[in-house]
């Protein structure tokens, strides 16, 4: 694709320029393991490929994963970690936060190939960061440089999850603050919130805004009318558990059409149409909508930000052998 090669420049320059805006993130560089581990990249894109060829819920899965290490502790893999009769780990949050199994296989035998290859030498949250970019690309979402270098944390408690995420139900300045606490801004919580063109939720995350469930209370007005009935037949009453596509126009493909679904009332979850009813984030909307190139750019660098979000190094990490359990 013509347009590649110079998103790429962009993306490494936006990169560069940020790096210098936030200190400890010197830590992290691309080609990382140039000398130590050269496959790295080959190995687990090989990986992944294997995987969305099993299953397409692999991209949205494995997508979530790095969001929810990120904004839990640091990009540092400990969402990774699995409970034990001592610890409740991070994935099993009293507020289950559904996290599929798919993304935590795929980056569990991602990590199995490249231990062989190259043992104690690459860490689960480079791994999942890695893994991260090849399920954005292979949907047919930008191809960026990954930032790598991370440590994995040494605790996963499920006791640090709440506050931590945001919410479908929260308001603009609530997911503003929630995001600002992680580094993030209004660009940044715009672009990433794209990746919800990809992947499934459950009906109860969105419930909430249509009619059907709160009897006697309005459907959102937010809500195209059409979709809102669409939605209601996906979630028979006694059906919360029911899963329903992100984007129901393209729902493999990482692109624009998520802001587009937007403009037309169509945003699943209330945090989704926020961003087009607000209209702080309504004109952001609206230019990425319009262009590929555009968005392209603006996930790739929000991506790649959120990659550095509380980045370990030194005595506070290690490298795992083992996604799931601690050494
Ligand atoms: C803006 C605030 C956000 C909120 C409130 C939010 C909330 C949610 C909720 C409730 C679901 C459905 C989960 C379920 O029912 O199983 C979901 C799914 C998903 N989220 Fe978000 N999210 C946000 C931002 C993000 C970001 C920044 C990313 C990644 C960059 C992301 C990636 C995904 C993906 C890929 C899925 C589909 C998961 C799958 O198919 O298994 N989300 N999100
Ligand atoms: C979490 O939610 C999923 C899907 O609704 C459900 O299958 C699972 O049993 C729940 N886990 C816990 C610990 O509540
Ligand atoms: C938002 O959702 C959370 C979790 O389901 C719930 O505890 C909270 O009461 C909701 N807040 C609002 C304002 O509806
Ligand atoms: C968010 O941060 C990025 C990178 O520093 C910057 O380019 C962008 O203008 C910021 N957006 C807002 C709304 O401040
Ligand atoms: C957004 O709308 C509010 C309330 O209607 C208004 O006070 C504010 O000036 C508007 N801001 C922008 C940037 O248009
Ligand atoms: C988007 O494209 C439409 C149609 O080409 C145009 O009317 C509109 O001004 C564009 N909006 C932005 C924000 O670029």
């Amino acid at each position: 694709m013509a347009g590649r090669p110079s998103l790429l420049v962009a993306a490494v320059v936006a990169a560069a320029v940020v790096c210098l805006a936030q200190p400890g993130a010197a830590d992290l560089k691309v080609n990382y393991y140039a000398s130590t581990c050269p496959n790295v990249e080959a190995i687990v894109s090989g990986v992944v490929q294997q995987k969305l060829q099993a299953t397409i819920r692999t991209i949205g899965s494995t997508i979530r994963l790095f969001f929810h290490d990120c904004f839990v502790e640091g990009c540092d893999g400990s969402v990774l970690i699995d409970s034990t009769p001592g610890n409740q780990a991070e994935k099993d949050a009293s507020d289950n936060k559904s996290l599929a199994f798919e993304g935590f296989d795929t980056v569990n035998s991602a990590k199995a190939a490249v231990e062989a290859a190259c043992p104690d030498t690459v860490s689960c949250a480079d791994v999942l960061a890695l893994a991260t970019r090849d399920a954005i690309s292979m949907s047919g979402g930008p191809f960026f440089p990954v930032e790598l270098g991370r440590l994995d944390g040494l605790s996963s408690k499920a006791s640090s999850v709440p506050g931590q995420l945001p919410e479908p139900n929260q308001t603009m300045n609530q997911l503003l603050a929630v995001f600002k606490a992680h580094g993030l801004n209004m660009t940044d919580l715009v672009a990433l919130s794209a990746a919800h063109s990809v992947g499934l939720a459950h009906c109860s995350k969105f419930s909430s805004r249509l009619y059907s469930f709160q009897p006697g209370q309005p459907t959102d007005p937010t809500l195209n009318p059409k979709y809102a009935r669409f939605l209601e037949s996906k979630c028979p009453d006694g059906g919360p558990d029911n899963l329903v596509l992100m984007d129901q126009t393209s729902p493999a493909q990482l692109d624009n059409q998520y802001y587009r679904n937007l403009q037309d009332g169509g945003g699943l979850l209330g945090s989704d149409e926020l961003l087009y009813t607000d209209n702080r984030t309504r004109p952001m909307v609206d230019a990425l909508a319009n262009s590929t190139t555009a968005f392209y750019q603006a996930f790739a660098d929000a991506i790649v930000r959120l990659g550095r979000v509380g980045v370990k190094s030194g005595k506070l990490g290690n490298i795992r052998k083992q996604c799931d359990v601690f050494n």
